[in-house]
């Protein structure tokens, strides 16, 4: 991957009464490009994903998108240049359907000409939903309340795609079919940086994987790479998603 970067952060850093929930962090997103994070709970992730959508203000360092700095700017404001976020936990209206969520997402998003029906239709297409549109979000299961969310924040438009969590509470079968719609999302034109906790999903779909532990960044590289690091391997070490020998060589192979 040699792609310009579509995100770039330096140095970020978040405090809150003394706590470092993000220390100093560096990243650079290729555009096209789909990355993972990941680290233990805890780590910092999804405060990174809030500095970087305008939920919080950084305590210091820097983070451009697309060329232009973003501190400062509201999180509508970084929504409307491009930047969508498919949070950890969904709150969708659960007695409007599944498709009025999805539009409600369309109606706000990224600034330029829409067509709302149609990225209505294509973002439920994307996420395999077209057949649960008038279904109640409500009456989901796990599995596609998870495509819900990720749908509407696709219904708005995304240059770049911040997904935290979309496999959480997943089986494995429901895990494989996320990470396809993740994948058709960036073949339609979005780049797309996820959190994700099963290490086996989040090095079969991440070209690039960032790697935070306590707030700091431990490592960052390819999947393989990654998966060789001795302090990744120390910070997941009695964590129950902790990389197994067969995990590592299938890596290894790739
Ligand atoms: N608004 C907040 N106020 C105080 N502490 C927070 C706040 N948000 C997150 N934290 C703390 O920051 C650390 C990182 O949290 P978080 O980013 O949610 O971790 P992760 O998503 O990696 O599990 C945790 O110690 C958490 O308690
Ligand atoms: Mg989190």
């Amino acid at each position: 991957m040699s792609a310009e970067p579509i995100l770039e952060g330096v140095g970020v850093g978040k405090e809150f009464r003394g706590l470092r929930a993000v220390d100093a962090v560096s990243f650079s997103i290729p555009r096209g490009s789909i990355c993972g994070l990941i680290g233990p709970n805890g780590a910092g992730k999804s405060t990174l994903f809030n500095l970087i959508t305008g939920y919080y203000q950084p305590t210091y360092g820097s983070i451009h998108f697309m060329g232009e700095r973003l501190e400062g700017l509201s999180t509508v404001e970084i929504a409307r240049r491009g930047i969508g976020r498919a949070f950890q936990i969904a709150k969708p209206f659960a007695s409007l359907s599944v498709r009025e969520n999805v539009r409600i997402g369309a109606l706000f998003g990224r600034d330029g000409p829409r067509d709302v029906e149609r990225t209505v239709e294509e973002a439920l297409s994307l996420m395999g939903l077209g057949m649960l549109a008038e279904r109640a979000a409500g009456e989901l299961t796990v599995g596609n309340l998870r495509k819900l969310e990720v749908a509407r924040a696709v219904a708005a438009r995304p240059l770049l795609l911040l997904a935290d969590e979309p496999c959480a509470g997943l089986n494995p079968a429901e895990t494989e079919e996320m990470l396809a719609c993740l994948r058709r999302v960036r073949t339609a034109g979005t780049t797309v940086w996820l959190v994700e906790h099963d290490m086996r999903a989040v090095m079969s779909i991440s070209e690039r994987v960032f790697v935070i532990d306590a707030g700091e960044k431990i490592a960052e590289g390819t999947p393989a790479e990654i998966a060789a690091d001795p302090r990744v391997i120390a910070a997941y070490l009695g964590a129950d998603y902790v990389l197994t020998e067969h995990t590592r060589s299938q890596l290894a192979e790739q």
